[in-house]
């Protein structure tokens, strides 16, 4: 079967001009003018933008996490993904204390297989670091295509390592071409205040917010990106939200330093105004914390700077049920949101319409540079002879307004209900089969693959 797309406007990461897509079997075979190829389908974008298939690096699908599961599972979390533009994510396989990575890597791919409509891959979490471990990373990234590890340095006693653990995972990591992740703050500063906020009873998702100040951040990304200079390993620091932590990044460079950095929606559009409502705010505690108008905007910066590569959903939501276990205590509240299926809408209404970001710095950070980092590229990340036929085509002008009446989420709320967004999601194709179109999905669950990732650009 052959799909031929005429009259849309291609955008890259960087380049934007009007040709016909032909497309035959899972790639992209022609890309011209007027192609006249082929007796298969023909879709027409006349008036639509066509971007890349969307990338997201940072998902917790079917995750237990404090007395919970993550409620989308690959099969709802994928399908709201394609919805949304975003045709593969990478989500967060977590090695079990005491377990190996390869367990690790095995229990989240029984959870995925069968059920994903989008493609997937994962970063492995490393959760507690030894000598079994220290050879599990070779295999990993040599025969298991997972090439980015993950690590903590905050939830103490659940996921956190220490700076000892970090160096080493980082010199075996770096030996082997891999990247190392992190998710930065400083957990004993932050348990610190947590256990002062609950013995004077203050328990409510504002104490959530002000139990991880700003600094917690600074302090643990500061301390990371000087690991990474230690050890020289390719670094990358997730859901960066303050302007302290992007600060140590851009001090960095003075020496020449590169660390990447991933930011999301939520830090770029929300601000803590979001943790003074009672405990509806409850939708809200995530870690890092939702912060202010002057975080957003270094942020929005970063991204233009080139400071920010990626844009991530860390899209982790959990039902109201359990959001509730924190009622009386905001430690019990699962940390995370929904966010998967807006990421790209939002950045194109809040970042190309209201002209923070250009249309190329978009898809740059939406797609190509998280198939670049992760190994993907030019097989996802690109319109291009040869990539993957992973196509998105969008109206950039059709207005909608978010709300979990209509989002595809398994959530019964939405972090941004009665959001109005202008640009939607009409057609999506992922590996040259239509999957989305009409408002409905056109493959079957299942039909996403796992990836094997190849070493960061
Ligand atoms: O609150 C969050 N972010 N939940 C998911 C786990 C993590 O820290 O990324
Ligand atoms: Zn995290
Ligand atoms: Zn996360």
């Amino acid at each position: 079967m052959s799909i031929l797309i005429k009259n849309g406007k291609i955008i890259t990461a960087s380049d934007e001009y009007f040709a016909d897509i032909f497309i035959e079997g899972e790639t992209i075979k022609a890309i011209g003018q007027n192609l006249e190829v082929g007796t298969g389908r023909v879709i027409d974008a006349s008036g639509k933008l066509i971007f890349p298939g969307g990338i997201d690096p940072h998902v917790h699908l079917d995750m237990p996490f404090m007395g919970a599961f993550s409620s989308d599972d690959h099969e709802t979390g994928t399908r709201a993904a394609l919805f949304g533009g975003t045709t593969m994510v990478i989500d967060y396989a977590i090695q079990s204390r005491g377990g190996s990575l390869h367990d690790a890597l095995e229990t989240w791919k029984g959870r995925a297989h069968g059920k994903a409509y989008g493609d997937y891959s994962f970063h492995i979490a490393v959760t507690d670091y030894n000598d079994r471990v220290k050879d599990e990373l070779k295999e990993m990234i040599e025969k298991e295509g997972i090439t980015s590890f993950k690590t903590f340095m905050a939830y103490k006693g659940a996921l956190m390592i220490d700076d000892l653990q970090m160096i080493g995972i980082m010199n075996e990591v770096k030996k082997y071409g891999g990247l190392v992740a992190v998710h930065a703050t400083n957990g004993d500063m932050i348990d610190y205040l947590v256990n002062k906020h609950k013995s004077e009873n203050k328990l409510t998702p504002w104490y959530h917010y002000l139990s991880q100040p700003e600094i917690t951040e600074t302090e643990a990304s500061g301390r990371f990106v000087d690991l990474a200079f230690m050890t020289d390993v390719k670094s990358y620091i997730v859901h960066m939200t303050c302007e302290g932590a992007l600060n140590k990044v851009r001090d960095a460079t003075k020496r020449n330093q590169k660390v990447l950095v991933e930011t999301c929606p939520q830090y770029l559009l929300l601000d803590a105004s979001v943790y003074q409502d009672g405990f509806n705010s409850a939708k809200w505690v995530m870690s890092p914390p939702i912060r202010e108008k002057k975080d957003r905007e270094t942020l929005w910066a970063g991204i233009d700077q080139g400071l920010v590569q990626t844009v991530g959903t860390d899209h982790c939501p959990f039902m109201w049920r359990d959001k509730l276990k924190g009622e009386h205590d905001f430690t019990l509240i699962p940390n995370g949101a929904p966010g998967l299926e807006h990421r790209i809408e939002l950045m194109f209404s809040e970042g190309v319409k209201k002209e923070r970001i250009s249309m190329n710095k978009f898809v740059e950070v939406t797609s190509t540079n998280v198939a670049k980092i992760f190994g993907l590229f030019p097989q996802k990340g690109t319109i291009a002879v040869g990539s993957d036929a992973d196509i998105v085509i969008f109206d950039p002008g059709e207005e909608h307004t978010i709300s979990a009446k209509t989002h595809h989420h398994r959530c019964d709320y939405s972090a941004y209900e009665g959001w109005k967004v202008t640009g939607k999601v009409k057609t999506v194709l992922l590996r040259g089969e239509v999957a989305i179109d009409d408002d409905k999905v056109w493959i079957e669950k299942g039909y996403g693959k796992f990836l094997k990732r190849g070493t960061p650009l």
